[in-house]
């Protein structure tokens, strides 16, 4: 429970507190002791005057205004005896905002679960046909991916677009279910320690031109011997990829850094890394089993759902 370092601020603060409260208590019983009129006597001005005419006048403070205050004192002995708040000391009563947080989850997962586990058993295709199912699974997309690859699933640059056909790991429903269980990672290794300025130029342009752009022929000679020699055990001889690597396609016009000739330049400069975390046992299978149909339905579909 105790976050802190030493046991020395536990007792500091446990120490500070009681002072405070018994200042407090000590306070009040000293302001409601003296200045009470004896029996019979005539309440009678102290001697302190303001304004000229207002006087401070012998009387006890009224008796609700010091319940109250013995009742805030009071409350915060309870309270500090039942929660934490005095160091380390738990409190009687072992309320933890962990514990709490922790009993509304499985209060959460004991109600919503079913719901989940209903669909489990479908193979994705159908329930990408489901509008039920899709449903959820575009909410819990909303909760859990939205924030990389933004609310429409499109992605921005390094975080890739999930609603066209073009798949670093592959489309098929056991591939994306598999993307989102355990994660991927693609690693596009940097090069300018190994290659020169003009190399890099050339091979970046030269990838510019796999998709059959023009490409001025000598910059095309150099830019497919270092191809041939550094590049196709990933993005294979004629740039199409490899989905077993997460080795993008380079023919199409679908980029996941950027389309431009800086970008593509600083990509194989310094190389890129993507990082998709596992969702397994964050999310449970089955939740993640109804964001593959939902990610399959947008994707195979059609872009209206
Ligand atoms: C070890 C495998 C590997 C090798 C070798 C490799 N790449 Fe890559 N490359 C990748 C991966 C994986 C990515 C995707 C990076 C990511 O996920 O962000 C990538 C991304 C790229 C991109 C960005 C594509 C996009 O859609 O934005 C370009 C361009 C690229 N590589 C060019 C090259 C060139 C040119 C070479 C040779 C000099 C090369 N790569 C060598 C694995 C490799
Ligand atoms: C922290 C950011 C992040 C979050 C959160 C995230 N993703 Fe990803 N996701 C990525 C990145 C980055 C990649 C690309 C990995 C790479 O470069 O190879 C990726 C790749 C994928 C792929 C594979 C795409 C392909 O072309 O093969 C799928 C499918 C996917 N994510 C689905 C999801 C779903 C569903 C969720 C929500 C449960 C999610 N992602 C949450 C960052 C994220």
């Amino acid at each position: 429970m105790s976050d802190f370092t030493s046991g020395f601020w536990s007792w500091f603060v446990i120490i500070m507190v009681a002072v405070g409260i018994g200042f407090v208590s000590w306070l009040l019983w000293w302001q409601s002791r003296g200045q009470r009129p004896a029996a019979g006597e005539e309440v009678t001005s102290v001697g302190h005057v303001w304004d000229e005419d207002i006087y401070e006048l012998n009387n006890p403070m009224p008796r609700w205004w010091l319940f109250r205050f013995l009742l805030t004192i009071a409350f915060a002995v309870g309270y500090l005896a039942l929660y934490p708040g005095l160091g380390s000391f738990p409190g009687l009563l072992g309320w933890s905002q962990i514990k709490q947080f922790e009993a509304e989850q499985a209060h959460a997962r004991e109600q919503y679960d079913p719901i989940f586990e209903r669909y489990a058993a479908t193979p994705i295709p159908e329930l990408a046909e489901d509008a039920a199912a899709r449903d959820i699974g575009r909410r819990l997309f909303l909760t859990y991916c939205a924030t990389c690859h933004g609310s429409d699933a499109r992605g921005v640059p390094g975080f890739p677009n999930l609603t066209d056909h073009d798949w670093l790991w592959g489309g098929t429903p056991e591939q994306i279910e598999t993307s989102i269980l355990y994660g991927r990672q693609g690693a596009m290794p940097p090069w300018q320690a190994s290659l020169s300025r003009e190399q890099i130029f050339s091979v970046a342009q030269y990838v510019r031109s796999l998709g059959g752009g023009p490409i001025d022929p000598v910059v095309k000679l150099q830019g497919e011997e270092t191809y041939l020699q550094l590049c196709v055990a990933c993005h294979d001889a004629d740039g199409t990829g490899n989905q077993a690597l997460g080795a993008p396609n380079l023919t199409d016009a679908t980029w996941l850094h950027g389309a431009s000739q800086r970008t593509i330049i600083d990509v194989i400069t310094n190389g890129r890394t993507g990082r998709m975390p596992a969702h397994r046992d964050f999310l449970g299978e089955a939740r993640v089993h109804l964001l593959a149909a939902y990610i399959y339905s947008r994707s195979m579909l059609g872009e209206e759902r």
